[in-house]
């Protein structure tokens, strides 16, 4: 993941989030008993977003009954397990539990951690910036310990280093299921180089974890899919679905020379809407309120950063006028800072559909809270009460609405020169259910009569608002603008997950919970409960809405094991091996039930 402000990747413990990020209880409670409830509420919304809710436009209940009648709250799919190939999957289950697969799962990640392949802010032309090389020792990697795939599977490379594995099915007709991952790690800080227990780019297997930069941030994920499909073959599966592994290599810094480029040759060859379903990294499961609930991401928040500038004239300091540049610009930007954007909480909000989940399926929920939350359902008073308990706590308040924060700062150059020059950069994620449109119109509005009071011509993001539109003569200028222009993005679509649309999402759901079973002795109440969740950060899937309606991220990881995935983007990242093997089993699962899928 790119960015993440708390997401499972980073969960360290069974109901804790990780302290530095630890959130303030969800709701004021008394006992400490709900308070604890309350912070493990912060696990089953690991990235979780909130979308900004319409209820003020009245009611969504309308559109929910006709996307899903009667299956709303927290619905739940049966375990899915392959029938056609069900010999196969129980044979190979059967293999996964095995130590001498364990220990091709160990030396397959490890040995892919021990090739570094970091991604850095300012890397150059793909051409001309030998940083870039490092990819290819990766393939040879790749190509080295995967010899099934590489016979079986169509390889193309694309942009040089972008891998597009497809493994074609026998039929043509049926839309293919996407695996996607990215070669890419983020750098290792070199003044933290001895603060790793075990180094870096060791990839050292302790009996229990694997260690490194990229062990689960996403090398787990890249590896576990061709180590499922590695598996399959030998195992002498045959895809009447084709698989198309795609693995980006930038996505730490956006993936634009990776996923963009994949996912132009794959809707050159798929077209709009040409694939069942893509998963991607994303949130894992954990245990929340008592009982485990996975959260695949079915949106991401969008992005995007403003930039401010004032101009008025220069001079000579001795005269000053009322206000510099640097003056005005402070004014606006205080100004932002008293209209924050407005949190609304809606019904049709992936976090909403998850608050319902846990009120559903969590059995230690404060009874209060519950209420609440099923009584928000049809009730405007409780969602409104749902919603200011929300507000006061500022990360899940963060999730929600669509947030600002003034990053950059700039103006002046010397002591005794007026600034003719002051600008300021303001980072906005935008809310699920707002626009980059209508953060830019936000923008512009707040301090619309700042401009007026300063006597500024004001442009906003191109558009001539006032002074000059009027013919009148201003005394400097105040210009909105994208401060990096092409790279704002729209917050992503909704993944269906109730009504007819929903079908991979209920796939997804039923491989979740036949792989969570098929290793555990499980009583029916100890079942995983799988609910919609929200993306912190942003995903390589950023590129695939063409491509697919059906976005998953979901990395199928026990987040709260403490055992599972830690200090992801930091020291000491690592993965326990049988949370790896749970991968590939996942991968295995997914693409066989995929396979006998009709009705994608
Ligand atoms: C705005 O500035 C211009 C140029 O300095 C000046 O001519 C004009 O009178 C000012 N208008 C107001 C309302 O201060
Ligand atoms: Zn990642």
């Amino acid at each position: 993941m790119e960015t993440s402000l708390f997401d499972s990747k980073q969960a360290t413990g069974p109901s804790l989030l990780p302290s530095s990020q630890a959130p303030v209880p969800l709701l004021k409670t008394r006992s400490t008993f709900a308070r604890k409830l309350l912070v493990s509420l912060g696990i089953i919304i690991y990235g979780a977003y909130i979308w900004r809710c319409t209820h003020a436009n009245g009611l969504n209940l309308g559109q929910l009954k006709q996307d899903g009648e009667g299956e709303a709250r927290c619905a739940q799919s049966d375990v899915l397990i392959p029938e056609k190939n069900g010999d196969l999957w129980r044979s190979l289950s059967v293999t996964f539990g095995t130590e001498d697969f364990k220990k091709r799962a160990v030396d397959w990640l490890g040995g892919a951690v021990r090739v570094p392949t970091e991604s850095y802010d300012d890397l150059g032309h793909l051409d001309e910036d030998p940083r870039w090389d490092a990819f290819g020792p990766f393939h040879d990697y790749l190509l080295d310990v995967f010899p099934r795939v590489h016979e079986t599977l169509k390889l193309t490379k694309v942009n040089t280093y972008g891998l597009l594995y497809v493994w074609e099915g026998s039929d043509s007709l049926l839309k293919p299921l996407v695996l996607a991952a990215h070669q890419d790690v983020v750098p290792v800080n070199p003044t933290t180089v001895d603060q790793w227990t075990h180094p870096p780019y060791s990839g050292y297997f302790d009996g229990e974890r694997i260690w490194g930069r990229g062990s689960s941030d996403d090398k787990s994920g890249l590896i576990g899919a061709l180590s499922g499909v590695e598996s399959l073959i030998e195992g002498g599966f045959k895809p009447t679905r084709t698989v198309v592994l795609a693995f980006g290599f930038d996505e730490e810094v956006s993936g634009r020379q990776g996923a963009q480029k994949l996912v132009e040759v794959l809707l050159d060859r798929y077209g709009k809407n040409g694939v069942a379903l893509v998963v991607d990294e994303g949130g894992g499961f954990g245990e929340n309120y008592g009982s485990v609930v996975a959260v695949p991401g079915i949106g991401e928040k969008g992005y995007t950063d403003t930039r401010v500038e004032v101009n008025t004239p220069g001079g000579h300091s001795s005269v000053p006028p009322k206000h510099t540049s640097i003056g005005i610009l402070a004014a606006l930007l205080v100004e932002y800072e008293a209209h924050p954007f407005k949190l609304e909480l809606s019904r049709r909000d992936p976090f909403y559909s998850t608050l319902q989940c846990v009120a559903e399926h969590g059995k230690d929920l404060p009874e209060s809270l519950r209420k609440t939350i099923k009584r928000s359902w049809s009730s405007n008073k409780a969602l409104l009460t749902l919603e200011k308990e929300i507000s006061k706590n500022p990360v899940y308040k963060a999730l929600v609405e669509t947030t600002q924060a003034i990053d950059i700062v700039q103006g002046g150059v010397k002591a005794n020169a007026l600034p003719e020059q002051a600008w300021a950069l303001i980072n906005h994620r935008v809310s699920v259910i707002s626009s980059v449109g209508e953060t830019q119109a936000h923008d512009a509005k707040i301090i619309e009569g700042l401009a007026e009071k300063f006597n500024l011509t004001f442009n906003a993001f191109g558009t001539k608002l006032s002074k000059e539109a009027f013919g009148a003569p201003s005394s400097g200028s105040l210009t909105l603008s994208d401060a990096h222009p092409g790279t704002a993005l729209e917050p992503a679509p909704i993944t269906p997950t109730l009504g007819k649309e929903a079908t991979p999402y209920k796939l997804l759901s039923g491989t979740i919970k036949a792989t969570y079973n098929s290793h555990r002795d499980l009583t029916g109440a100890n079942e995983i409960v799988v609910s919609p969740g929200m993306m912190s950060g942003n995903t390589d899937t950023r590129y695939y809405w063409d491509l697919s309606k059906h976005i998953f991220r979901y990395s199928h990881i026990n987040a709260g094991s403490g055992t599972g995935l830690g200090n992801v983007h930091t020291v000491d990242e690592s993965l326990g091996i049988n949370e790896f093997v749970e991968m590939i089993r996942f991968f295995a699962t997914l693409i066989l039930n995929a396979d006998e899928a009709t009705d994608l």
